[in-house]
C-alpha cells in the first residue's frame, strides 16, 4: 500500500494515519513530526522550518522535498509507506510523481478526510499532544483520562506551538491557496477518496477501509 493522506489542518490525518499504519503494516511518515522533532532536536533543519511553522507558512520546498525522498528510499518504505502532510503544493506533488517514476513506482490511493473549515478551529486548538510518544487528545473530543497527563506513557501533555487561534486561521488559508488544488490533481489521476471525517473517529476509520479494498 502506498498512500497519501490528505485534509485541512485538524482534520484528522494525524490521528487515523495511527490505524491506518497497523492495519496495513507500514511506515506513517508525517513531515510536519519530521520538522517538530528537529526543532526538539535543535538541528539546523529544525531552526529554518520552526520560522515558518510558527506563523502556519510552508516550510520552503527546498527544505522538504529531498527529506522526503530520502525518507522514501529507506528500507521500510519499499513495501509501503502512508504519507502525511506531504505533498503540500504542486511542485511537491510533480516532485514525488517523478521519484516514484524513476522507481518503476506508483502511488495506490490518495485519502482526503473532508471536515467543513468551521468546526477546525475548535479541533486545533483544543488539541493536546505527548511529546514523549506522540500521543494525541483532544479536551473535549477525545480527553486523556487524566487531565494534561499521557494515558500510554505518563508524560505531561503539551500544546503545539502552531495550534492558536490565529496560527490555524493562517494554517487553512495557506492550506486553500496551495494545497487544496491537489485534489483537483489526484482525482484526474483516478486516485482520489474522500471520507466524511466529521463522524466519530472509529466510524471515520471504518469509512477509509472500505474506500481502501475498493
Ligand atoms: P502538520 O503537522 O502536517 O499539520 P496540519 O496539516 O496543520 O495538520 P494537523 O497535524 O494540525 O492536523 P491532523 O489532520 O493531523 O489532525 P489530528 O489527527 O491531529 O504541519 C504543520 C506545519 O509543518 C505546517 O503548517 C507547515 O509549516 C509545516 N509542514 C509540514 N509538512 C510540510 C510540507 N510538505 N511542506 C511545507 N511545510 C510543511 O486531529 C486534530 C484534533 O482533532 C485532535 O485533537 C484530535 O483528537 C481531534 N480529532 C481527530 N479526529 C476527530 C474526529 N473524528 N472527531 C472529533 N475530533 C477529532
Ligand atoms: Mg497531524
Ligand atoms: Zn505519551
Amino acid at each position: 500500500m502506498k498512500l497519501l493522506i490528505m485534509g485541512r489542518p485538524g482534520a484528522g490525518k494525524g490521528t487515523q494515519a495511527v490505524n491506518i499504519r497497523e492495519y496495513y503494516n507500514i511506515p506513517h511518515i508525517s513531515t510536519g513530526d519530521i520538522f517538530r522533532a528537529n526543532i526538539k532536536g535543535q538541528t539546523k533543519l529544525g531552526k529554518e522550518a520552526k520560522e515558518y511553522m510558527d506563523k502556519g507558512l510552508l516550510v520552503p520546498d527546498s527544505l522538504t522535498i529531498d527529506l522526503v525522498k530520502d525518507r522514501l528510499s529507506q528500507e521500510d518504505c519499499q513495501k509501503g509507506f502512508l504519507l502525511d502532510g506531504f505533498p503540500r503544493n504542486l511542485e511537491q506533488a510533480k516532485a514525488l510523481d517523478d521519484f516514484l517514476k524513476a522507481n518503476n513506482d506508483s502511488l495506490d490511493a490518495v485519502l482526503d478526510i473532508d471536515v467543513k473549515p468551521e468546526i477546525l478551529i475548535d479541533r486545533i486548538v483544543g488539541r493536546r499532544v505527548c511529546p514523549q510518544c506522540g500521543a494525541t487528545f483532544h479536551i473535549k473530543n477525545n480527553p486523556s483520562k487524566v487531565e494534561g497527563v499521557c494515558d500510554v506513557c505518563g508524560a505531561k501533555l503539551i500544546q503545539r506551538n502552531d495550534d492558536t487561534y490565529a496560527t490555524a486561521e493562517n494554517r487553512l488559508k495557506v492550506y486553500d491557496e496551495q494545497t487544496a488544488p491537489l485534489l483537483d490533481y489526484y482525482k484526474n489521476q483516478h486516485l482520489l477518496k474522500t471520507v466524511n471525517g466529521d463522524q466519530d473517529f472509529a466510524k471515520v476509520f471504518e469509512d477509509i477501509k472500505k474506500v481502501l479494498t475498493k
